[in-house]
């Protein structure tokens, strides 16, 4: 089976979890591991993104759109999470990019880390506006994401990985 794992990773994080793979994938399989190729062919892509605006990048989403009847399992990061309810939004929203002509595998998520310019702009509005809940928690949460994906995150998305390839 020839496998491909095509990423887009803004500060890191989501390469972490592609580096994962690529040492976990067996070399004869991996046809591809980097940011957006032109011109491979696999039949197995692991797509990985950050998140944005509640979805994958755009660059991410213009990939899976070239897809057609290909098998695709979706590994991302994002900045909010611990909450596969959270996860199952976001997947629901990269899976509009993804032709039905397409397998479409369970996805993985966890939570990846935020530039320190996110905390200074939540502080601000911390300052702004003490009493309001939701910075405090976008504050609780910015810490929480601070040390993912972790050494936890990386022995999932190997589980994940296998469970994959034996589907
Ligand atoms: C412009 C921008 C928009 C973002 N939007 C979201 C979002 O909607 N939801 C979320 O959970 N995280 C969001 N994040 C956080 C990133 O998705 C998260 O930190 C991710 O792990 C970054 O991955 P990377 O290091 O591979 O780029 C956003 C980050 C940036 C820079």
């Amino acid at each position: 089976m020839r496998i491909a794992v095509v990423y887009d990773s803004l500060t890191g994080n989501t390469k972490i979890l592609a580096d994962e793979l690529k040492k976990a994938l067996p070399p004869e399989d991996l046809v591809y591991c980097g940011p957006l190729p032109d011109g491979i062919e696999a039949d197995l892509y692991l797509i990985g993104s950050w998140t944005d605006k509640g979805s994958c990048s755009a660059k991410i989403a213009g990939f899976l759109e070239k897809l057609s009847g290909k098998t695709i399992a979706v590994f991302a990061t994002a900045g909010f999470g611990g909450s596969e309810e959270y996860y199952q939004a976001i997947f629901e929203r990269i899976k509009t990019h993804i032709d039905q002509s397409n397998q479409i595998l369970p996805p993985f998520f966890c939570q990846g880390k935020m530039p320190a310019g996110v905390l200074a702009r939540y502080q601000k509005l911390a300052e702004a506006n003490p009493a309001d809940e939701k910075i405090r928690q976008s504050i609780a949460n910015f810490h929480q994401a601070a040390s993912h994906p972790d050494e936890g995150d990386l022995a999932n998305i190997r589980t994940w990985l296998e469970n994959i390839l034996a589907q």
